[in-house]
């Protein structure tokens, strides 16, 4: 990965949407037909196109194909027994009606007090918004934050949203890449700050990162720390994979000398507690942002599901060996995806030690096959192989002058003898074998 260039606001929205309608005067004009009823701002709206691999890969099956299913970051590990009894309790109790706006206060308290003793923060229930799942609380930081014409910096490649939300609220992207070393991928700091214009306002930091797998080390997270003090910017610390970690232990940006007041964390029990279709989250930051974020939920859903959170007050209080289950199934899949990978001719993977991500580099597997348009190759290998992954394209709009290749293996959503099997179809298929379906 090397050094981005700045790309304008409206660059590539055509492309994203698809669409043939032309913004003109107050945008409701097309090229070729009637007025479109569709709002304006829609135009500036992107989305998450790994769901739309998931359904060419779901269509594949359909045909009677095998399909290995690396695209989507979901898992197919149950949610703590001891969660859904929880959830099942609070419903027969009657917790089926209206909550406070930002929910309960005992999940606020717990939240707050578990952040605190994993940070060492000092977060109490008021510093702390419940969200239905991780994903509201971006948006909701741009709209508190951001004003129409402000520069945002965000991780590119990174998680779509950020791209898209960034737009669609009026706010000028700004990407940032990252570079690799010999232990994995690092922010372009450089680049980062060279990026820093009297218009940047907000920061956007995923760590630990989806796709790349990176974590900052300390002194990358100290230089971000005197940077956004010196530019005076908000920082959204998306967390999403704060405790999918292999060793060791995060460290949150949220954490360091004068950054609680300029951080909101994205807090969701999606991925540690295995409750992606549960919807929920938490935006943790500054009263006065979390006030401007609750009154939102007021407009958006009200409260967050009411009965839930009794659910996810169990998880942040109650046994914990259904989490470190979770995290230690997905280090037996990791280290057999990497096993066999880093065999597979013309792919080059280095080991995270966090997240259920793998980005390999897939340059040479793509010129093995002659091909040089990374899509082409994805859906290549998913008609040879049944083996089915995102490519570098769906983690935001690739940046000027990137030569390598990636692709995205998510292993939280497929058990390990089918990594294995997958992965040798792979393999085989690159060394030039002729691999049935
Ligand atoms: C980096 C990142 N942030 C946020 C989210 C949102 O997670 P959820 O809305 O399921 O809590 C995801 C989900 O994949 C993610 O990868």
């Amino acid at each position: 990965m090397d050094t981005g260039e700045r790309l304008s606001q409206r660059t590539g929205t055509a492309e994203r949407t698809g669409t043939a309608e032309r913004v003109v005067g107050h945008g409701r004009e097309t090229a070729n037909g009637p007025r479109s009823r569709i709002a304006s701002r829609i135009v500036r709206l992107g989305s998450e196109t790994a769901f739309a691999v998931s359904a060419e890969a779901a269509a594949f099956a359909a045909q009677g194909n095998p399909v290995y299913p690396f695209h989507l970051g979901d898992l197919n590990i149950p949610t703590p027994a001891n969660i859904v009894e929880a959830s099942f309790k609070a419903i027969k109790n009657g917790k089926t009606g209206y909550c406070p706006n930002a929910g309960i206060p005992e999940l606020r308290g717990a939240l707050a007090a578990d952040v605190n003793a994993s940070h060492g923060t000092a977060y109490s229930a008021e510093n702390v918004a419940i969200q239905p799942g991780g994903k509201p609380v971006i948006g909701k930081f741009l709209l508190a934050l951001m004003n129409p014409g402000d520069e945002v910096l965000y991780p590119n490649p990174g998680y779509p949203i950020y791209e898209s939300q960034i737009e669609f609220h009026g706010g000028v992207a700004v990407p940032y890449g990252y570079l690799e070393g010999a232990d994995g991928f690092v922010i372009d700091l450089d680049a980062l700050e060279a990026s820093v214009t009297p218009r940047t306002r907000l920061l956007v930091l995923n760590d630990l990162q989806n796709p790349l797998g990176a974590e900052c080390s300390p002194e990358e997270l100290a230089r971000l720390a005197e940077l956004v003090s010196r530019h005076d910017l908000m920082v959204l610390c998306d967390e999403a994979y704060f405790d999918i970690r292999y060793s060791g232990h995060s460290t949150s940006l949220a954490a360091l000398e004068g950054m609680a007041e300029r951080s909101v964390i994205l807090y969701t029990f999606s991925k540690k507690f295995a409750m992606t279709g549960w919807r929920l989250g938490a935006a943790i930051g500054p009263r006065e942002v979390i006030e401007v974020i609750t009154r939102l939920n007021v407009n958006d859903e009200s409260c967050p599901n009411h009965f839930i959170q009794h659910g996810a007050l169990e998880a942040l209080t109650g046994d914990q060996s259904g989490p470190r289950q979770i995290v230690s199934v997905l280090r037996e899949r990791r280290d057999a995806a990497i096993a066999i990978l880093n065999q597979t001719p013309g792919i080059r993977c280095y080991t995270p030690n966090a997240t259920f991500y793998l980005f390999p580099d897939v340059t040479g597997a793509m010129r093995l096959k002659g091909l040089t348009d990374v899509e082409s190759f994805r859906r290549d290998v998913l008609h040879a192989t049944g083996v089915s992954v995102c490519s570098r394209v769906h983690f935001g709009r690739p940046r000027p002058g990137e030569s390598e290749q990636f692709v995205r293996l998510a292993y939280s959503g497929i058990d390990e003898p089918q990594i294995v099997e997958g992965l040798s179809r792979l393999k085989a298929y690159l060394a030039g074998d002729v691999v049935g379906l």
